[in-house]
């Protein structure tokens, strides 16, 4: 049997930042997404890329890092299906 390794190695994240192709220029959805960022309480803010979520549209991150913020109190991520308490974004 299987088992998924993610979970047990310390939880960090590897961006690969990729620039868009050429295909024509979508400057409103640049501005917005340099604009938007995910905000919710002092722990977490000003969170951008790869994340997305509330105010920050998903076109703006990448699937599987879309943030919830609870009443703006509190964030949680989904990851394979299991909701994560988000105390902390570096
Ligand atoms: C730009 O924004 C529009 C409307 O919000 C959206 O439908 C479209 O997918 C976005 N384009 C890109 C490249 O994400
Ligand atoms: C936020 O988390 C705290 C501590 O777990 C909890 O008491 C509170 O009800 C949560 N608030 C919301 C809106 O989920």
């Amino acid at each position: 049997m299987e088992h998924s390794t993610l979970l047990n190695k310390p939880l960090s994240f590897i961006f690969i930042i990729s620039t868009p192709a050429s295909h024509g220029t979508d400057d409103d959805n640049y501005t917005t997404c340099h604009e938007k960022t995910y905000d919710c309480r002092e722990q977490i803010k000003e969170i951008g890329c790869p994340f997305w979520g509330k105010d920050r549209p998903q076109f703006c991150g990448v699937q599987g890092f879309e943030l919830t913020s609870h009443a703006n109190e509190n964030t949680t991520i989904v990851i394979e299906k299991q909701a994560f308490r988000v105390l902390h974004i570096n």
